[in-house]
C-alpha cells in the first residue's frame, strides 16, 4: 500500500469549470475564489452577488458540486473510500486511542490548546512518524509542513528521527517545508502543493 505510486490525478480547481474570462473575473471579484465556495453557494445568491444570469449561476454551482464529488454514491463506494484512509501514530498510545488509531489522512484535524501544550511538537512528530512503516504506525510516506508561525525546527526533526530509529537526513529530506506569511499565502501554498507536489511526491 505504502509503495503504490502517487496518482497523477490533478485535484479539481476553479479552472475546471471552464468559465469565460468575464464570468470568472466577476466570481473572483465577488469573493468566490474556490470551487468549494461556489459549490456551497445558493445559485440565486451567486447570480445576484456576482452579477451573472441565474441559469449560468445554476450551471456553475452544479458543475462545481460534480467536480468535488458531492453527489450520490453507493454504500459500497463509501466503504471503498473509507478503506483508503490511513492513520498515523502520534507517538502516544493514549492519544492514538482517543483518535481511533491515530491522525487520519484525507481529513483535517485541529489541535487547540494553550501556548506550550505541545501542538507544534505533535506536528513535528507526525511529520516524522508518517515515514515509519505501517506496522509501526506510519504510512511509508512524506510530509508537507506549512509553517504559519515560524516555529518549525529541523533540529527537533533530527532528534525525533533518531528517537524512532530513522536516518535523520532521510527523515529531513522527506519533509517538505514552506513558511506561510499570511492566510492568502497559505492558501496559495496549498494550491501550489496540490497541483505540483502531491502528484509527484508520496505525501500523505
Ligand atoms: N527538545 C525538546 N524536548 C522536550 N520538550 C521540548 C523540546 N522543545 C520544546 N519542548 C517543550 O515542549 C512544550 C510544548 O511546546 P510546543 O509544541 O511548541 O507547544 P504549542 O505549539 O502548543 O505552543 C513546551 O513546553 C516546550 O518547552
Ligand atoms: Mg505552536
Amino acid at each position: 500500500m505504502g509503495e503504490s505510486r502517487p496518482s497523477n490525478k490533478k485535484i479539481a480547481s476553479i479552472e475546471d469549470l471552464e468559465l469565460t474570462p468575464t464570468v470568472l473575473s466577476k466570481l473572483m471579484e465577488a469573493g468566490f475564489k474556490t470551487l468549494e465556495s461556489i459549490a456551497a453557494a445558493n445559485s440565486a445568491e451567486l447570480a445576484s452577488i456576482a452579477g451573472i444570469p441565474l441559469p449560468t449561476a445554476q450551471r456553475i454551482v452544479v458543475k462545481a458540486r460534480d467536480l468535488l464529488g458531492l453527489k450520490f454514491k453507493t454504500a459500497l463506494e463509501l466503504r471503498i473510500e473509507r478503506a483508503k484512509i490511513g492513520r498515523i501514530t502520534t507517538g502516544s498510545r493514549s492519544l492514538d486511542a482517543l483518535l481511533g488509531g491515530g491522525i487520519e489522512t484525507k481529513s483535517i484535524t485541529e489541535l487547540f490548546g494553550e501556548y506550550g501544550t505541545g501542538k507544534t511538537n505533535i506536528c513535528h512528530q507526525l511529520a516524522v512518524n508518517v515515514q515509519l512503516p505501517e506496522e509501526r504506525g506510519g504510512l511509508n510516506g512524506k510530509a508537507l509542513y506549512i509553517d504559519t508561525e515560524g516555529t518549525f525546527r529541523w533540529e527537533r526533526i533530527e532528534a525525533m528521527a533518531k528517537g524512532v530509529g530513522l536516518d535523520p537526513e532521510v527523515a529531513m529530506r522527506n519533509i517538505i517545508w514552506a513558511r506561510a506569511i499570511n492566510s492568502d499565502h497559505q492558501i496559495s501554498l496549498v494550491e501550489e502543493a496540490t497541483n505540483e507536489l502531491l502528484p509527484n511526491e508520496n505525501i500523505k
